[in-house]
């Protein structure tokens, strides 16, 4: 600096003083924006983009599998919800590099993640979806995904995109109870469809002792069968359905609840999550909790007495007055992720899916 000559002296001064005043004035108008933000208008969340529907493509949407190799007849998102925009969605992965977002299902991928995931570099903006219906008891090698999805989409309540197996909605026009039940047709007691029979699991021991007080048809391999298409008519015999999960963990509440028993019109006798989590999802009083008894013997003697007295079976479908159960499906669960992603399209990352999902 010392080397400068008198020209190039004050050149250089002169070019210091604008750069002071440049960054003054940066400073200034930057503290106004901060003042005035808090009241008036609140800064975007880091990294949002301001969504603008009618001049946006469709998002495209690369489902990386389909959910157990099995293909699924989608459905066009519009019609369900107008105001949202459709997405494209593809299972071709050769649109990769075009998709805004991959749904990845953790069965498909679960048996070597590293090797089966993606492998291309991946585009700017694309988010990666990780999917899962299964508990955690059942998804192997979740340790292998740490740092490589954005968003979550399950049955937790606490995932970005939830998809829970079945809720109840509001009914506005519901008959009354006595048309929606019929408690002559009602003519078995219990049921209980396994298809995974576990001899140590918790299901199958609570069952065995249940048996000892009380007749269950069990349906399932190795049981009597229980064809898809007279499920429904089978189950709606019955006064009361076994809904218990495979294993147990939060919010892990499936079609055994929903479809099998619900929907079918019996009573669900649930062994799954704690009952304060299942109340969550249903009214208190529409369903038996294994854990209100203190042993098998004591829930068979709870059944027995309801079978008995007609109208306080019947008070366990009370809540049918306003509300019925719907039912998830893949083709309604890849809607929510498509009406979510155009939502949301902020920055984030999953730092391990393994430390959440348990
Ligand atoms: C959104 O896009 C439409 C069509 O390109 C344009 O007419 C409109 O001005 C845009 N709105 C905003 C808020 O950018
Ligand atoms: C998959 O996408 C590529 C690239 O867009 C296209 O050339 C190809 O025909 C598609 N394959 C199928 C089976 O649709
Ligand atoms: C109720 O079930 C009984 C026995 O299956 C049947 O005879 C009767 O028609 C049913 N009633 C109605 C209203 O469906
Ligand atoms: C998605 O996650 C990846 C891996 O952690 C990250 O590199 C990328 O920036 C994230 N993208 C978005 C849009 O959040």
């Amino acid at each position: 600096m010392e080397l400068l000559g008198g020209p190039q002296r004050l050149r250089y001064l002169l070019g210091l003083l604008l750069l002071q005043l440049l960054l003054a004035v940066c400073l200034f108008s930057y503290l106004r924006v901060a003042n005035e933000s808090p009241s008036r208008f609140p800064p975007p969340a880091p990294g949002t983009i301001s969504p603008n529907a009618s001049s946006r493509r469709p998002l495209v949407i690369l489902l990386w599998t389909w959910p157990f190799n099995h293909p699924v007849k989608l459905i066009r998102c519009s019609d369900l919800r107008p105001s949202a925009d459709d997405c494209k969605f593809t299972a071709n992965r050769s649109e990769y590099q075009r998709a805004d977002a991959v749904i990845v299902h953790h069965r498909d991928v679960s048996a070597q993640p590293r090797k089966q995931l993606p492998q291309s570099p991946r585009p700017a903006g694309q988010r990666w979806v990780w999917f899962s219906l299964e508990s955690p008891s059942h998804c192997r090698n979740m340790q292998a995904l740490d740092g490589y999805f954005n968003l979550t989409m399950s049955y937790r309540s606490d995932s970005d995109i939830f998809t829970p197996y079945g809720w109840l909605e509001p009914w506005p026009d519901a008959p009354a109870v006595v048309e929606q039940v019929n408690l002559s047709a009602k003519t078995e007691l219990v049921a209980w469809a396994v298809s995974n029979w576990r001899p140590k699991s918790a299901r199958v021991k609570y069952y065995q002792e249940l048996r000892d007080h009380l007749s269950v048809h069990v349906f399932g391999i190795g049981h009597q069968s229980l064809p898809r298409a007279s499920m429904m008519e089978t189950l709606s015999r019955y006064k009361f359905y076994l809904a218990f999960e495979n294993s147990q963990h939060p919010d892990y509440i499936t079609e055994k609840v929903w479809n099998n028993a619900l929907l079918a019109g019996a009573v669900p006798v649930v062994l799954g999550p704690s009952r304060s989590n299942y109340e969550r999802f249903l009214p208190a009083d529409a369903f038996i909790h294994v854990d209100d008894f203190a042993s098998p013997k004591e829930l068979a003697q709870h059944l027995q007495a309801l079978d008995r007295d007609p109208a306080r079976y019947l008070s366990y479908f009370r809540w049918r007055e306003t509300m019925r159960p719907g039912i998830g499906s893949w083709a309604l669960d890849f809607c929510k992720a498509c009406w979510h992603l155009q939502q949301e399209s902020r920055y984030q990352v999953v730092p391990s899916i393994a430390a959440w999902f348990t």
